[in-house]
């Protein structure tokens, strides 16, 4: 699958979306992205399991790159009072080490573009931490902007944690404990 544009290796892997019975193969991905950067995850069958019931969702998917799989996304919709429509949240978008810098995470932005207008949804969102710099250029030239679009004001992104006993992974305050254990 892999082909040579200016000396440069590009991939076009195949990209499908997941469906329940791809929930071993996700959890799997997403818990190696996660051990990549030492985020705490979820033992792997309750990963596997919370996948399987939320690919059974209307809103909720996932999409997954090459086969044997490379690559994946995973997308949560969620209501807003603005429009009949749903907002795209994504999630995850992770390519095997391996596998960066040919063109693979394009593909699946690509993809999950396709896939978000046959689903009719209108505006996308992702969270991108400052020191990812590399992700956040990566966004930003498939479209995605820190800026309210109406305004031009800088956005920011707040996270208040409400449990201190479960929290949901955020990349940020695990890269503080894990620097901190270490
Ligand atoms: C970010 C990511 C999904 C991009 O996928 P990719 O297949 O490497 O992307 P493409 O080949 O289509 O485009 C390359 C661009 O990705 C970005 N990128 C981010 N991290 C990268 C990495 N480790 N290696 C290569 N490119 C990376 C860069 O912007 C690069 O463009 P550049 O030439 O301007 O540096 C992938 O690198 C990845 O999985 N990184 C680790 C996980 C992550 O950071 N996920 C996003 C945050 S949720």
């Amino acid at each position: 699958m892999a082909d040579t544009h200016n000396g440069v290796s590009v991939l076009s892997p195949e990209v499908r979306t997941a469906t329940p019975e791809d929930a071993p193969t996700l959890a799997r991905l997403l818990v190696e992205f996660n051990h990549e950067f030492d985020a705490q995850v979820d033992d792997i069958r309750e990963v596997e399991g919370r996948l399987s019931r939320l690919l059974a969702r209307r809103d909720f998917f996932a999409v997954l790159a090459g086969d044997p799989a490379i690559a994946f996304a995973t997308v949560a919709l969620r209501a807003t009072a603005y429009n009949d429509s749903a907002v795209a949240a994504l999630e995850d978008l992770y390519v095997a080490p391996q596998w960066r810098g040919m063109g693979v995470g394009s593909t699946l932005m690509e993809a999950l573009g396709e896939r978000a207008r046959e689903r009719g949804i209108l505006a996308a969102e992702v969270f991108v931490d400052e020191p990812d710099a590399g992700a956040l250029r990566f966004y930003q030239r498939h479209g995605f902007v820190h800026r309210d679009p109406s305004t031009g004001d800088r956005a920011f992104y707040l996270h208040h944690d409400l449990d201190s006993g479960t929290r949901l992974p955020h990349p940020e305050r695990q890269f503080e404990r894990s620097a901190a254990r270490s």
